[in-house]
């Protein structure tokens, strides 16, 4: 990996399948510096696998105490890039702040349709037959950033949510690792030559 790879933090609450890919496909663009979790979960382990600082910062009932204390994870190792890849809570404006511009995060529907935890029961629950997944910037809203990316991916009649999630996952990992790939720092703003 040479000098110029990006320092990319990731933040995951749980299996992880988005995180390992990442991991897999680093190469001379990118390379994961930090891997933070809200909760202990497999996404912890597979980056301690990978030899890959983690930190742990469990949701606090007072929200402006949990978001510092991420700013503090995030920032000990002052990242390019932080990759929000399955991490199911909402960061606070002093998070999204602190690395404004910097901050992407994938979510599995095609937004702004159905934003939120439940994206995939959301799209069956209303019948859609094309749905997919998006990478955007984070702001201060519920998945409401500007959106860098997006892939289509169909509904299968009798689709259940666990089998249109894992094909919407299979876009996913690939849809972040080639933006990964194709990552720029423009006056501390990341942007994607794709
Ligand atoms: C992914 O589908 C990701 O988009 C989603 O959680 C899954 C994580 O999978 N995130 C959200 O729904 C956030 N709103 P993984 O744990 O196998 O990487």
């Amino acid at each position: 990996m040479c000098d110029s790879a990006k320092s990319v933090a990731v933040l995951a609450s749980g299996t992880g399948t988005l995180l390992k890919a990442i991991i897999d496909n680093q190469e001379s663009r990118y390379r994961v510096d930090l891997v933070v979790a809200d909760q202990i979960c497999p996404a912890v382990q597979r980056a301690k696998n990978a030899g890959i600082r983690t930190a742990v910062v469990p949701m606090e009932e007072n929200r402006n105490a949990w978001n510092e204390k991420m700013v503090a994870a995030v920032a000990s190792v002052d990242p390019d890039l932080v990759v929000s890849a399955g991490f199911m809570c909402l960061l606070g404006p002093a998070f999204v702040k602190e690395f404004a511009g910097r901050t992407i995060n994938t979510h599995p529907s095609l937004l702004p349709a159905f934003p939120g935890a439940h994206a995939v029961r959301d799209a069956l629950d209303h019948g859609v037959k094309v749905t997919g997944c998006t990478v955007h910037y984070v702001d201060a809203g519920l998945d409401s950033g500007e959106i860098i990316a997006q892939r289509a991916v169909e509904v299968e009649a009798g689709d259940t949510e666990f089998e249109l999630h894992e094909r919407i996952k299979k876009a996913e990992r690939e849809q972040i690792v080639h933006l990964l790939h194709h990552a720029e720092l423009v006056n501390g703003k990341v942007v994607f030559n794709v």
